[in-house]
């Protein structure tokens, strides 16, 4: 082969990678197709807010959940069948997982003005970003045209990083999404915003090990408040307690100054400070609050791309509950 092939075969190489890359999502996709889908999605995130400012920490949540389970594609939204247990029915989202009716009733009102246009995919990943903007946080765009997966498997649940991993494993975990360390960092502060369910915790208040029951890395005084809001005996399986207690619903750097005074909810969010490299991160988020909330936008729209369907894959679901027949 001559040196020129070579090279005009190397040129082809890069444009085709370039080529590829460009006929992933897009920003402004429906701008043609579905103009209104972007606004319709923001007005129901908005109406459903001011109904409940938990459901934004719901819907950003869900879209975690979506990602990181067979990539972004809806598979979260499809209910179980006769046949199928779905992932919105592993323990990891049930009963935990909350605003599916938003992504419902946006989705009901974009089929009525565009059908069959605008993925359910796509309608959670623009839920997020709003959800992110509602709350405070930096707005960013959201590149579209995701597909709908036909496939749900509450089994699949497993690829989520559970509240008992400690810095090496959820390390691990998010790298295998593609995601970097400090991106998971960046991202575990969207624990700024919401609640959590007792059950996920209690290990460290009450059967932390053999031979401790308190979890040591747990602030004394936040652990017996906790202790008060979640008590042992208890068998109600839906007490929750706010995750920043300070401001629930404002997504704010308050995430890593609890982390800095040892109160961090989970494992998974404590456990940031036991590494040198996560521990600094931790500190930086804490004292520079736009320059997390800048990363933080960043590493959503990022997280938003892992394993999409593209092109003519999947479909677009008419009902994200249901594939379609
Ligand atoms: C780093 C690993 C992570 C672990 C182990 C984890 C675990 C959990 C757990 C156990 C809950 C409580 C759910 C409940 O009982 O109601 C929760 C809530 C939440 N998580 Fe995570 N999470 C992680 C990362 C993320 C990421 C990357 C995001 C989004 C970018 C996220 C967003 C949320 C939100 C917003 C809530 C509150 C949900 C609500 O109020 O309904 N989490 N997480
Ligand atoms: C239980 O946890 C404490 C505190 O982290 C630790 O010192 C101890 O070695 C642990 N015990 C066992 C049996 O793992």
């Amino acid at each position: 082969m001559s040196v020129r092939m070579l090279i005009s075969a190397l040129i082809f190489l890069v444009l085709c990678e370039c080529m590829m890359l460009e006929a992933q999502l897009q920003v402004g996709f429906y701008d043609n197709s579905c103009s209104m889908a972007e606004f319709i999605v923001r007005q129901e995130v908005t109406n459903a807010f001011f109904r409940n400012k938990g459901v934004a920490a719901g819907l950003v949540r869900m879209h975690f959940h979506d990602c990181f389970v067979r990539g972004c594609d809806g598979s979260v939204l499809i209910d179980s069948t006769a046949t199928n247990s779905a992932e919105k029915d592993s323990p990891a989202n049930n009963p935990s997982l909350r605003g599916f009716e938003v992504i419902d009733s946006a989705k009901a009102r974009l089929e009525s003005v565009c059908e069959g246009v605008v993925s359910c995919a796509d309608i959670v990943a623009f839920a997020a970003r709003d959800s992110v903007v509602i709350t405070g946080g930096l707005g960013y765009e959201v590149p579209a045209g995701r597909r709908d997966g036909r496939i749900s498997l509450a089994s699949e649940t497993r690829s989520l990083p559970p509240p008992t991993l400690d810095v090496d494993q959820l390390t691990q975990n998010f790298r295998s999404m593609g995601l970097t360390q400090e991106e998971m960092v960046t991202l575990s502060g969207a624990h700024t915003i919401g609640r959590s369910h007792c059950l996920a915790f209690r290990n460290r208040l009450y059967s932390f090990n053999s031979t401790t029951s308190q979890d040591p890395s747990l602030d004394r005084s936040y652990a017996a408040q906790l202790k008060q809001q979640c008590p042992e005996g208890s068998t109600d399986a839906s007490l929750v307690v706010p995750m920043n207690p300070v401001t629930p619903a404002i997504t704010d750097e308050y995430y890593y100054t609890d982390i800095l005074a040892n109160r961090g909810l989970f494992t998974s969010d404590q456990t940031l400070l036991t590494d040198p490299t996560t521990a600094i991160q931790v500190l930086q988020n804490a004292r520079f609050p736009f320059l997390w909330k800048s990363k933080f936008a960043s590493a959503m729209a990022k997280m938003g791309q892992i394993g999409v369907l593209t092109g003519t894959a999947g479909e677009i679901r008419a009902n994200c509950r249901v594939i379609n027949t």
